[in-house]
């Protein structure tokens, strides 16, 4: 059994927004499989799709209406397995996005639980009597408004914690999990090397549906303070799961989405039979400031160091504001950034990257008629959504289509973007891009655990093996005495603020 994943890195593909290979401005398969070259040279050691299933597209795939097969909109199946074929011959793995917590409300087991109320697939989904006129209970959704739709035929309530389209699987009912065990074979058996597990921790709600307690804080960590879920039911599934791609000879793995803010939380799915690895976010929501960065680190390394499983590392993905914009915004942002990259790619275990990450690429303001995130439609006014971390990726130079595609782009691709093109990054040393290739081409070379140097405030310094990792974040120059391998500026003896080196 290898432990292939262990310091991998991983880069996120948003199918939509990558690369479109037939002019219908939506990114597809056939895209992807035509850019992975790119993706080998940049020195990634495999690729996580995000929904590429048939779906309505409510929440843009995060809403499945058949788990084995592809949606006409990105390609075939054998679109899919010639991915992987080429993919597989570039020595790059491939997981897929699961999402097991909610199908979309066009998936035949809904229509048949909508459309005859003593159907056996209605027991697929929790279906509940109001408390007098209202819901159930006091559930809301994750994006505003209750947790609960009501029927009107039945004048029964069907739950959902995101949006109506999406209704929650009840599993409680064996068939959902037998169901999901099948899912999950027909991908493996198609090759795939792990799965990227939606909504992990939320499976289970508590069967008594008790309410929750009002107010409800606005954390951006919804789990956290949702006693509704992270149900204990949960980890069989996980358990049954890792026995499932046991099975495989490609040691497929497992990465849930489980989100609390203490990490300590995130250690019972991580025992060594259950999930490989969960996101640690906690990286993600530090702002750029030392101390915070290195309770970050230290404080997942000590959670997960319980159950011998290594945090994950991630800064961006397809659901947060861009890092740069994150850190400022600017030449700054943009700056920090860059240091944040040499950071993230230092630290022990697998690294999480999402598409754009490697160009630098800021969130996009877009105009309000053009966005799709259900956020926005739902929430508007209080949350603007996730599209502007969704804007398709820009290859090469000229707009509109930026190389993406030869069509219009299904979110505008910026002007400004020509600056930021694959095609221009890679001819120039100095670019972001080329920071992430030369980042990726030592990585392999940091090796051994992490050890903290004394360093001055406002600066984080360690050691991996014979390599030393600078960062000042924002703390006086900092004096180096070691040959620099890498650094995100360019530098004379002294680390600037904003800036990280490698050093030998
Ligand atoms: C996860 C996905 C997000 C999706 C949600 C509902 O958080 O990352 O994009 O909207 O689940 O499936």
């Amino acid at each position: 059994m290898s432990e292939w994943w262990r310091d991998a890195v991983f880069y996120e593909i948003y199918v939509r927004s990558f690369a479109d290979s037939d002019g219908d401005g939506v990114g597809d398969l056939a895209g992807i499989r035509a850019h992975l070259p790119y993706l080998r040279e940049l020195g990634v050691d495999a690729i996580w799709l995000t929904p590429f299933y048939p779906s309505p597209g409510a929440d843009h795939g995060y809403d499945v209406s058949d788990y084995s097969d592809v949606d006409p909109l990105f390609g075939t199946l054998d679109d899919f397995d010639a991915l992987v074929h080429d993919a597989h011959a570039l020595d790059l793995r491939v997981i897929a996005d699961i999402v097991p917590n909610h199908s979309s409300n066009r998936h035949p087991w809904f229509e048949n639980a909508l459309a005859d109320p003593s159907h056996p697939d209605r027991a697929r989904y929790v279906f509940r009597p109001g408390r007098g006129d209202g819901p159930p209970n006091n559930w809301p959704s994750n994006w505003g408004g209750p947790a609960w739709t009501k029927d009107e035929a039945s004048g029964e309530w069907y739950l959902h914690l995101f949006a109506p389209e999406q209704p929650d699987l009840d599993w409680h009912t064996k068939q959902v999990r037998d169901d999901f065990d099948e899912i999950l074979r027909f991908w493996l058996d198609r090759g795939i090397d792990g799965f990227r597990i939606d909504v992990a921790a939320a499976l289970y709600k508590d069967a008594t549906l008790a309410d929750e307690i009002e107010p409800f804080p606005a954390s951006k960590f919804s789990t956290d303070w949702r006693k509704a879920v992270d149900q204990p039911e949960v980890h069989d599934v996980y358990r049954s799961w890792r026995r499932l791609v046991g099975e495989y000879d490609n040691d497929p793995v497992l990465v849930g989405e489980v989100v609390f803010s203490d990490p300590t939380r995130m250690t019972p799915y991580l025992r060594n039979d259950e999930l490989h690895m969960a996101f640690n976010f906690t990286l993600l929501f530090q702002p750029w400031d030392a101390d915070g960065i290195r309770d970050a680190i230290d404080t997942s390394r000590a959670a997960l160091g319980e159950v011998d499983a290594p945090p994950t590392w991630v800064l961006e993905n397809h659901d947060v504001t861009r890092l740069p914009t994150r850190y400022g915004g600017g030449v700054e942002g943009l700056r920090r950034a860059r240091a944040a990259a040499l950071l993230l790619l230092a630290l022990p275990g697998p690294v999480y990257l999402y598409q754009g990450q490697e160009l630098g690429l800021e969130e996009v303001d877009l105009p309000d008629e053009v966005r799709q995130d259900p956020i926005f439609h739902r929430m508007k006014g209080e949350r603007i959504g996730r599209d502007g971390c969704r804007v398709p990726l820009p290859w090469e130079n000229g707009p509109p289509g930026f190389g993406f595609t030869t069509g219009a782009p299904w979110l505008p691709i910026p002007d400004a973007w020509d600056a930021k093109t694959v095609e221009r990054q890679r001819a120039d040393e100095r670019s972001t891009l080329s920071l992430y290739r030369a980042a990726l081409a030592l990585h392999d070379e940091l090796r051994g655990d992490l050890a903290w140097h004394e360093s001055p405030p406002g600066t984080l310094v360690f050691d991996r093996g014979d390599i030393v990792c600078a960062v000042n974040v924002d703390g006086a120059p900092l004096a180096l005495d070691r040959t620099v391998l890498l650094a995100s500026e360019p530098l004379d003896d002294l680390l600037p603020p904003g800036a990280a080196a490698w050093l030998r």
